[in-house]
């Protein structure tokens, strides 16, 4: 995959100096139903002083995952680990993480579809009876172990929930979908960044920013910096809408947040296949990507705005597409 400032990807340059990352509950903008059941949750484990449920916490990425995991730890008072599905790769490497736990500590795995099936088996009884059910020795004299680990609360996240293993899903008691946020939420959270970052913006640019921002806050934020370059050197440092459109512009980022990955996408489905019904192996081929890059990365977001639409024979252009294109619908 080729380098795109509108990646939802987690980027180097997404590690703000300062913390811009919102540390409670009341902090965090948008999803507002998530946000509302979770505060309910913890303030019930408070009360009944024992850890949270297990929280399993998935859609696309850079809509929030990690925040709301940091943010529950800190709701609860608790310390916070982190771990992640594809460094997880031998039983072993579970188990350290395990017996490292602090009672009442929070475990955060971050993609957790991505734990080997083999290894995730270890977690079933870890996060049912506090326990580590481990092989150890070789073939010739193994036996199992069992040791205690102190309650804790295993967050997890995944962009993918249909890649969980029945078992492993079943074993969180607290399941939630992040959605794309609303343009007023972006908005909003550019005005805060902005505020954290020390740099003023208007009103009108930053629901400009959020229109570009594919729904997505790590994108916002992502424009928000460079969009502040550009007040900075063009302009008196205060980003308004001008200096917005013209640094967005200058991104290659247009009025509905495409760049020419998703022009070529959309573009290709129109040349090579006439608008489709096509598959996405054919359109994976037809521009060099993976399939799944295509499905986790470029099609949510082009299937959320109504540019793509799923069928039963494959993807299709909608007329939205044709339009946004300027591309004449008579095919
Ligand atoms: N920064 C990134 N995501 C955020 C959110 N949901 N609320 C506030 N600030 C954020």
């Amino acid at each position: 995959m080729e380098d795109r400032i509108i990646t939802e990807e987690e980027l180097p340059e997404d590690q703000f100096v300062g913390n811009i990352r919102p540390d409670s509950i009341d902090e965090y903008i948008g999803q507002t139903e998530v946000k509302e059941n979770l505060n309910i949750y913890i303030k019930a484990a408070k009360m009944r002083e024992e850890p949270l449920d297990h929280v399993l916490l998935y859609g696309p990425p850079g809509l929030g995952k990690t925040t709301l995991a940091f943010i529950i730890a800190h709701e609860m008072g608790s310390n916070i680990k982190t771990a992640s599905g594809p460094a997880i790769e031998k039983s072993g490497d579970l188990a350290a993480v395990l017996s490292s736990l602090e009672p009442g500590d929070v475990l955060f795995i971050d993609e957790i579809h991505r734990i080997p099936r083999f290894v995730e088996e270890i977690l079933y009884s870890a996060m049912e009876d506090f326990t580590l059910d481990i092989i150890v020795g070789n073939d010739s004299s193994s036996r199992n172990i069992k040791i205690d680990l102190p309650p804790f609360t295993l967050v997890g996240a995944t962009t993918r929930a249909g890649d969980l293993t029945g078992p492993l899903r079943d074993r969180f008691g607290i399941i939630d979908k992040l959605k794309y946020y609303t343009q007023e939420e972006l908005q909003q959270i550019a005005k805060r960044t902005a505020k954290v970052l020390g740099v003023t913006i208007e009103d009108d640019a930053a629901l400009e920013l959020a229109r570009r921002s594919r729904g997505t806050p790590r994108i916002a934020n992502r424009l928000l910096k460079r969009v502040r370059d550009f007040a900075l050197v063009m302009g008196n440092g205060v980003i308004d809408l001008e200096i917005t459109k013209l640094a967005l512009d200058k991104l290659k980022v247009d009025s509905l947040g495409l760049d020419e990955t998703d022009y070529n996408l959309l573009k290709s489905i129109i040349d090579k296949f006439n608008g489709g019904p096509v598959g996405i192996e054919a359109i994976a081929a037809s521009i060099g990507e993976e399939q799944t890059t295509i499905e986790d990365v470029y099609e949510p977001y082009l299937l959320q705005t109504g540019l793509l639409k799923r069928t039963n024979r494959g993807r299709m252009v909608t007329d939205k597409a044709y339009r946004h294109l300027g591309i004449p619908l008579d095919k």
